[in-house]
């Protein structure tokens, strides 16, 4: 009986971390992010899992990781984060902390945080636009939900793959160059788009986010009455992207969210540019 007692104890404590690796096989520098799990994303799955509600930090803690770092073309990191995390892992574009600066609008063309180089753990996501990452580790059913999201627009080419054979949704393209003008964009300094928003963003600059069935608000926060065919160029994210999470109730795609068993405890890769 001891002995069981003890390998039960051991097997605990191995199955208390689970490893993310994140790569950058961008032929530029990105700046990368995490943060908590934010309650925008998985809009539709909230019902499922409102205890995400409730308590905004995550089931069992924060990954014992930086915030934020800097990574040089073709670099990798990995590093552990609790078997139950649920958080996001997005990339920041021509990024200059110089002077102090943490503003989140001017440190970075786009995906910038709070705090600067180091994000607030609480901050939230990246300034859109920014695709991110989004990670629902082992649930209640013994599942692990992930997703590549578009929820917040597009500013790099991402993918999401798995070391057991799980789906490995991705957006390969680069959204920037064919994006509709009036979302195309920032611009960095020789007029080529970091990125291209999406019409809710757009419309909530110029502060129309209310009422708006472009950002599923209000009136329009439910599936049925948020279809993507109301949400303005949804098809350009979703037709380029197909696996992609391209708008706030995009699961009806059957395409947006995909789910591992938590049992084969996979190790998750994240590359920019795969
Ligand atoms: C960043 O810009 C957004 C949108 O204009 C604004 O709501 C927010 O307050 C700005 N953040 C800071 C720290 O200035």
């Amino acid at each position: 009986m001891k002995s069981l007692a003890t390998l039960l104890a051991f097997v605990a404590v191995a199955s208390a971390d689970r490893v993310v690796t994140v790569y950058n096989a961008c032929p530029f520098t990105i700046w990368w992010a995490w943060g908590e799990y934010h309650a925008y994303h998985f809009q539709v799955d909230l019902t499922k899992y409102s205890e995400m509600f409730t308590d905004p930090q995550s089931p069992g803690g924060p990954p014992n990781y930086v915030t934020g770092w800097e990574a040089a073309k073709y670099t990798a990191v990995t590093f552990n984060v609790p078997e139950r995390w649920n958080g996001r892992i997005w990339g920041r574009r021509n990024c200059n902390f110089a002077n102090g600066n943490t503003d989140p609008n001017t440190s970075c063309l786009d995906g910038g945080c709070n705090g600067g180089l180091r994000c607030a753990l609480n901050g939230g996501t990246g300034v859109p636009p920014a695709t991110v990452a989004e990670f629902n580790l082992h649930d209640a059913a013994g599942l692990d939900w992930y997703d590549v999201s578009l929820v917040d627009g597009y500013n790099l080419p991402m993918r999401i793959s798995t070391d057991v054979g799980c789906p490995a949704p991705d957006c390969p393209v680069d959204l920037g160059p064919n994006c509709p003008t009036e979302l195309k964009g920032p611009f960095d300094s020789v007029g080529f788009p970091v990125g291209c928003k999406t019409a809710c963003t757009v419309d909530s600059l110029a502060g129309h986010n209310a009422h708006n069935p472009n950002c599923c608000t209000n009136e329009y926060n439910t599936p049925a009455t948020c279809p993507p065919s109301g949400v303005r160029h949804y098809d350009y994210f979703k037709r380029n992207c197909p696996n992609s999470y391209a708008y706030a109730f995009d699961e009806g795609s059957g395409t947006a969210l995909w789910t591992c068993a938590s049992s084969r405890n996979a190790h998750y890769t994240i590359t920019f540019c795969p």
